[in-house]
């Protein structure tokens, strides 16, 4: 008999979890105005909302915390941490900041001015945010596939070269750089082809621009080349991570995901004119250049962090338990979006609640109801998510309206991915009783996801 695939680690620390009643969850829920980050972590069951610093350390990482240095210049594990990113990625600069979205608005306050316009696939929305709010213009330029959610395409997170050409054919002067997000997050944790990547480097080369990687999840992107693309199901994880980056000129990262830490991130380039023009902001906004906001001890965990998760077993099972959970939801008929991408599935709740009005956020609800089954906490890329156009002040609602169910690194087993599967399927089992969803009653200007008050209609 074929032994079964399991994970590649044993638990050695455990942290209890609390339960609770639907009496309860109905209440706390409405004192959180019906947004799930205003939950407190101990109303929640299981915690879907983000991948991003959830994860569990390694023993190697906890030994390297103690091992930590924290001089204030000159750090040794600020070295470490340097080598490490530059044998994985080629890049020879490196500035530390205390998470992605630091490190974007670092570089960006370097490069990205008042009219700028930068393409990309589906930027994430700290970096739209750092793009918009210097009166910027992010165009998004991602393969029209990623948007039927049904369709089983292997590379959903693609640039569509086409777009991206048309942009620059159009608009070349006015854009500082193209950002190609690995994956594609906003897309559904899809992956972008090493084809692709090669694609937008040639189009980036013809018109003189240079291209960054949002690298939040480089790692679970090569593992999808390695199964998916033709030519390198033999290459090693670490093989696979120096093509991609070769193909660009820099990368922006939040740590927290890829990196197997629960805080930081980086800016990575090869060309000493970024991090000149990087350095000049990196220390009034983040700190020394050998620290940039991180402790020396956690530079040291994201060291081995970077270098543990470019190995084939651990991104092997953290991929492989994201594709089980995907597999208990295609037995129960859930549409989501497919094929699974990497950390996380994205329920398409227009398609299941598809009763309630676009205008009344239908994956919003489809959370809240999520939450009062079953004390699961997912987190809604949709239609609050995408904010306002910055101009008209409407409501975007061209995009997709999904739920997503990110899961943490190494953190639940799959007990928890089949409590998860079966809350999911009862509330989609009455899913013709749900006509109504909420209404925003306070928001702010930018990412207002975070802070929204919405009211039950
Ligand atoms: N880029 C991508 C693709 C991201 O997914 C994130 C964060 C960032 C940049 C910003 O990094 O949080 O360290 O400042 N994504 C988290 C999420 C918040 O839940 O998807 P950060």
């Amino acid at each position: 008999m074929k032994l079964p695939f399991a994970e590649s680690w044993k638990i050695k620390m455990v942290e209890p979890l609390r339960m609770s009643t639907r009496e309860e969850r109905e209440q706390w829920i409405k004192e959180a105005d019906y947004n799930l980050f205003q939950l407190k972590s101990d109303q929640v069951y299981i915690d879907c909302l983000t991948d991003s610093g959830t994860g569990a350390m390694s023993d190697r990482q906890w030994a390297a915390m103690m091992m930590g240095d924290e001089s204030y210049a000159g750090s040794a594990s600020f070295f470490q941490l340097k080598d490490t990113i530059t044998k994985i990625t080629g890049f020879e600069y490196v500035i530390p900041t205390h998470q992605g979205r630091a490190a974007e608005n670092v570089l960006f306050s370097h490069l990205v001015t008042a009219g700028a316009i930068v393409p990309g696939n589906s930027h994430f929305d700290t970096t739209k945010g750092h793009i918009e709010s210097r009166k910027a213009f992010a165009v998004d330029c991602t393969v029209d596939e990623a948007k039927d959610t049904q369709l089983e395409v292997p590379f959903k997170g693609n640039v569509d070269p086409k777009k991206l050409e048309k942009v620059l054919a159009e608009n070349a002067d006015k854009v500082p750089f193209i950002i190609v997000t690995i994956t594609n997050n906003t897309a559904g944790g899809q992956p972008v082809s090493m084809q692709n990547l090669r694609e937008v480097r040639a189009i980036a080369d013809k018109y003189g621009k240079r291209v960054i990687f949002d690298s939040a999840r480089f790692v679970e992107n090569s593992y999808f080349i390695r199964t998916r693309e033709e030519g390198y199901a033999d290459k090693s994880i670490k093989e696979i991570c120096k093509e991609m980056f070769s193909y660009a000129d820099g990368m922006t990262m939040s740590s927290k995901k890829d990196g197997l830490v629960n805080m930081g991130g980086f800016i990575a380039t090869r060309h000493e004119d970024w991090y000149e023009g990087a350095k000049k902001f990196c220390i009034p906004f983040e700190g020394f250049l050998t620290y940039g906001g991180m402790n020396g001890r956690d530079m040291a965990a994201l060291a081995v962090g970077l270098d543990e998760n470019t190995e084939l077993e651990t991104i092997e099972t953290r991929i492989r338990q994201v594709q089980y959970l995907a597999a208990k939801l295609d037995e129960y008929g859930i549409p989501y979006q497919r094929p699974v991408g990497g950390h996380a599935i994205f329920v398409d709740a227009d398609r299941v609640l598809d009763q309630v009005p676009k205008e009344e956020f239908p994956a919003q609800t489809l959370a809240i109801e999520l939450y009062i089954e079953a004390g699961v906490r997912g987190c809604e890329i949709g239609y609050i998510l995408a904010d306002r156009d910055p101009v008209t002040r409407e409501n975007r609602f061209g995009g997709l309206d999904l739920l997503r169910l990110c899961i943490a690194r190494r953190v639940y087993t799959n007990n928890h991915m089949d409590v998860i599967a079966a809350a999911l399927k009862n509330v989609y089992d009455r899913r013709h009783e749900i006509t109504r969803g909420v209404k925003i009653v306070w928001e702010t200007e930018l990412m207002r996801h975070f802070t929204v008050k919405l009211e039950r209609l």
